[in-house]
């Protein structure tokens, strides 16, 4: 296996290997798995492989888990279809940067997600390095959100769309996961800028060394989080990836965020994701 470096801030691309290979072999599973802790995504063609070898790479990482939203494929549990079609209507929920299904307590460590059929042009994916976006921050803003905490909501974002009787049952069943707005990598003990699209409030900034007077209490931690939740959008701290047929990319969940591209003319596009449970973030 050889691998080139994509940009200076994140990702690489892996070639002469297959994941089939990976599933079953150890120590290029342990190689594999050290790139990705030091370049964050891989990426890599023609993985032109069985869902169960899909599933049985991923696996190899941690067990695997469905979205309450998206579906899974019926043969493959943890495989989640992430399908679009001209006869839908477009659906954008991917199109904000995000770390995936940060609402839960404990979020994904990481996903590996193949294309099945791409758009015959745009549809791309990017992604940020979010260690980068914490240690680029000016000091002042790193001690400001020493300690900081935030709300990550699926009720405001995927159940926006439902009628309220749904949305409150989504949010019975997952309600509202607090994470630091600054985790530690569990595996490199790195920090990590962790807020993103699902964050919706501080939910410890109201404290009198924050706060002087009533009036700039709420909009100083809006505005603080807005900023924070910017950061992704640098292009200093980016990759974009060009999806072919049995591309695939292995992202880590907890030091990234991506976007998908929603640049593409109504048409197939069709991703299925591998979502490894991951940690409680600390
Ligand atoms: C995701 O947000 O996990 C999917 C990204 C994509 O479809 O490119």
């Amino acid at each position: 296996m050889k691998y080139e470096q994509l940009t200076a801030a994140i990702g690489a691309e892996l070639l002469n290997v297959t994941l089939g290979d990976a599933a079953r072999d150890e120590a290029l599973f342990a190689e594999i798995k050290a790139l990705l802790l030091a370049h964050r995504v891989l990426f890599l063609r023609d993985q032109d492989i069985s869902r169960a070898d899909h599933v049985a790479f991923a696996e190899r990482f941690g067990r695997l888990e469905d979205h309450p939203v998206a579906g899974s494929h019926p043969d493959h549990p943890g495989l989640v279809q992430i399908y679009k079609s001209p006869d839908q209507p477009i659906d954008r929920y991917e199109n904000a940067w995000h770390a995936d299904a940060t609402w839960r307590d404990a979020p994904p460590m990481g996903c590996v997600l193949r294309c099945v059929e791409t758009p015959a042009v745009g549809g791309d994916t990017m992604w940020a390095n979010m260690v980068l976006a914490y240690e680029k921050l000016p000091d002042p803003v790193k001690a400001q959100i020493e300690g900081l905490r935030a709300r990550h909501s699926i009720e405001a974002s995927f159940g926006a769309k439902l009628p309220v009787e749904k949305r409150l049952a989504l949010k019975a069943q997952f309600p509202d996961a607090e994470h630091p707005v600054v985790r530690i990598h569990p595996e490199t003990g790195e920090k990590v800028l962790f807020v993103n699209a699902f964050a919706t409030h501080f939910t410890n900034f109201h404290t009198p060394e924050r706060v002087r007077y009533g009036q700039d209490y709420a909009p100083g931690a809006a505005q603080l989080l807005h900023y924070l939740i910017s950061q992704a959008a640098i292009p200093e701290y980016q990759v974009r990836w060009r999806w072919r047929k049995n591309s695939v990319a292995i992202w880590d969940n907890r030091s990234t965020q991506h976007y998908a591209v929603m640049d593409y003319a109504p048409c197939h596009r069709k991703m299925e994701r591998a979502g490894i449970i991951g940690d409680v973030p600390f």
